[in-house]
C-alpha cells in the first residue's frame, strides 16, 4: 500500500499531526511506501504564488500521484480547514485524487465545527477525482493530550476511532497490493514498448580531435 500523509497545520507542534502521525505508525505494516508531506515545511513563496514548477513542490506533487492511500490532517480554522491545507490542494491538478482512498483527519477547539471535514473538505476531496472518501476521523482538543517529548498524543478513545477507521484499509491492504503489482507491471511492458529514440548519425566535424587524427 502506497501511502502518502499530508499535515496541514502550520504549527510546528500540532495535534492534528499527532493523529496524522499515530495512524501512519498504524499502517506502517501494510505499508510499501509511506512519505509524508508536511505542507507547511514547502516554500511559501511557492504556495502562495503557486509555483508548481518548484522542485519542493514537485515532488510532493509526485509523491500524491504514486500514492493509492492519501491521509489528509488538518486543524479546524473559522468553521473550516486550515488555509495552509488549502494552498497545496489548489496545486494539486484536477483529478489528482481519483482512484485513490483518502482519510480526512481533523481537530478542533470545540465539537462546535465536527461537521467542517464533511461541508468544507470533502467537496474539495470530490472535486479533485476522490470517490473513496473514508468517514473521517475527529478530535477535539481535550482529546489530544500534551505530552513531555512527543508534543501532543492522542488519548486512547481517539486511538480506538482512528484503529477502527484504518480497519478498513488494513482490511484492503490485498486489494491495494494486487492493484499496485498491477500497475507496476503495466508501467514495465509499457516502458518495454516504448519506442528506442533513434540514434542520431555522429557528425565527424563534431568528433574530437584524437579520433579524426588517424582519419586524415
Ligand atoms: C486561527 C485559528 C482558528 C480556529 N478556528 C477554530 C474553529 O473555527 N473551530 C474550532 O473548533 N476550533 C478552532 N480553532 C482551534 C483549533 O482547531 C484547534 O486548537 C486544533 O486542534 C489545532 O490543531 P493543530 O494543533 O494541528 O494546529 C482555531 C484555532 C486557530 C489558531
Amino acid at each position: 500500500m502506497k501511502i502518502v500523509a499530508i499535515q496541514g497545520s502550520p504549527s510546528a507542534t500540532s495535534r492534528s499531526a499527532s493523529l496524522l502521525a499515530l495512524a501512519q505508525a498504524r499502517l506502517q505494516g501494510v505499508a510499501s511506501n509511506s512519505h509524508l508531506i508536511a505542507v507547511r515545511d514547502l516554500p511559501a513563496q511557492a504556495l502562495l504564488h503557486a509555483q508548481f514548477d518548484h522542485p519542493l513542490v514537485r515532488q510532493a506533487l509526485a509523491e500524491v500521484a504514486q500514492a493509492q492511500v492519501v491521509l489528509i490532517a488538518t486543524p479546524i480554522y473559522k468553521a473550516a480547514y486550515s488555509g495552509v491545507l488549502k494552498s497545496f490542494l489548489d496545486l494539486l491538478p484536477q483529478d489528482a485524487l481519483r482512484g485513490k482512498t483518502v482519510l480526512p483527519l481533523a481537530t478542533g477547539g470545540s465539537i462546535a465545527h465536527l461537521l467542517a471535514l464533511d461541508y468544507a473538505l470533502k467537496p474539495v476531496l470530490s472535486a479533485l477525482g476522490a470517490r473513496d472518501i473514508l468517514d473521517p476521523v475527529f478530535a477535539t482538543d481535550a482529546q489530544i493530550a500534551k505530552h513531555e517529548t512527543l508534543g501532543y498524543t492522542p488519548l486512547p478513545d481517539v486511538v480506538e476511532r482512528v484503529e477502527a477507521a484504518l480497519q478498513i484499509l488494513i482490511d484492503r491492504a490485498e486489494e491495494f497490493e494486487r492493484s499496485e503489482t498491477a500497475a507496476r507491471e503495466r508501467d514495465e511492458l509499457l516502458a518495454r514498448l516504448q519506442p528506442k529514440p533513434a540514434v542520431a548519425p555522429a557528425d565527424p566535424k563534431t568528433w574530437p580531435a584524437r579520433d579524426v587524427r588517424w582519419s586524415v
